[in-house]
């Protein structure tokens, strides 16, 4: 006999009762695709380290994104794969007025007015090096060149109509100085800032930097990235953006990472949290779906569940085009 206080199957055994028992379940509200915009207008090219997922050019973008507005997609992030001729050291192309990023705001914007237009902030893709700042004569960071740097590329997306913008580069202070380059450009009521907040160096943005051509030319982030085994630095990069104004809080990677997700939640309950399944995530699905371990549909939806129930309630993922038609 199970005594009374056992029992909880009474709770979920019809399928109605379970989705009440979750804080939050997969939605395609809760949804935010990351594109890939390259420099060639015309181009639509297949990535090949990231199954499905290809590097479109402005004048591609309408036709790509229609069908996916169509089926509820509601946001998009952005990142620009400049050529590698427009790199130099400072990344001066991040905020080029012809340059990707810019450019395909204006499109979505126009195509798409209620659809939420993110921007990836940082500088690895627009450098010469492939780091995320400005260094100095001996190839450490220069983190107040970098933070100067980040901020008015970010205020310059905001202003091309960006409603939301992201900066990944983890230097120290950048929260604070695009809120404030967003108030002094009277941009900080329409403009939300999600801030890469526990970004860690991780194994998992190889097929990203395949995609991104954002590879560092030497060394390595772990100087500016968060080491993997540390919770204690993930938890204060938390707090830190919070007190420095950011709207958004992201973790990343998103799987390896749960345990920081709900330290987030516990730390800013009073804020979104966000969780990206980035791109090794991403081929690792695919490329175990492919070699028979699970069917991927129903992986991909226990993962995304489980970020859920970690505590986040937006998630960034290649899969959204997917998602879109499995969340109907
Ligand atoms: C750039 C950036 C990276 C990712 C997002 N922004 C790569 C990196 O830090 O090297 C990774 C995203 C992914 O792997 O999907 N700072
Ligand atoms: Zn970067």
């Amino acid at each position: 006999m199970v005594s009374v206080d056992s029992l909880l199957h009474s709770g979920y055994h019809h399928p109605v009762l379970r989705p009440w028992q979750a804080e939050r379940m997969p939605s395609k509200a809760a949804l935010m695709y990351p594109i890939f915009i390259t420099d060639e207008r015309d181009a639509l090219i297949p990535i090949p380290s990231m199954p499905n997922q290809c590097r479109i050019g402005v004048a591609r973008l309408e036709a790509f994104l229609a069908p996916l507005v169509a089926k509820g997609l509601r946001a998009v992030m952005l990142f620009g794969v400049p050529s590698e001729s427009a790199k130099d050291a400072l990344g001066t192309a991040a905020d080029d007025p012809q340059g990707p990023v810019i450019q395909a705001i204006g499109v979505i914007k126009a195509a798409f007015p209620a659809l939420l237009v993110s921007c990836d902030v940082c500088l690895c893709e627009y450098t010469s090096h492939g780091h995320c700042g400005h260094l100095n004569p001996d190839n450490t960071i220069d983190n107040a060149a970098s933070v100067r740097r980040l901020a008015e590329v970010a205020v310059s997306y905001a202003r091309a109509g960006a409603d939301n913008v992201a900066p990944s580069d983890m230097m120290d202070g950048r929260m604070r100085a695009i809120k404030q380059g967003l108030v002094d450009a009277g941009l900080s009521d329409r403009v939300s800032l999600m801030a890469y907040s526990a970004k860690f160096a991780s194994a998992l943005y190889g097929p990203f930097r395949d995609a991104a051509c954002s590879g560092a030319r030497f060394g390595d982030r772990s100087a500016y990235q968060l080491p993997p085994a540390s919770r204690g630095l993930g938890r204060r990069a938390i707090e830190r953006d919070v007190r420095e104004g950011a709207d958004i809080i992201l973790i990343k990677p998103a799987s390896f990472y749960m345990d920081v997700i709900r330290d987030a939640k516990e730390i800013a309950p009073n804020h979104p949290v966000a969780a990206y399944q980035v791109s090794g995530e991403y081929a690792m699905l695919h490329h175990a779906a492919s070699a028979g371990v699970f069917d991927l549909k129903t992986a991909v939806l226990e993962n995304i569940t489980g970020l859920h129930r970690a505590g986040c309630s937006l998630i960034l993922t290649y899969f959204t085009p997917e998602l879109l038609d499995w969340l109907e």
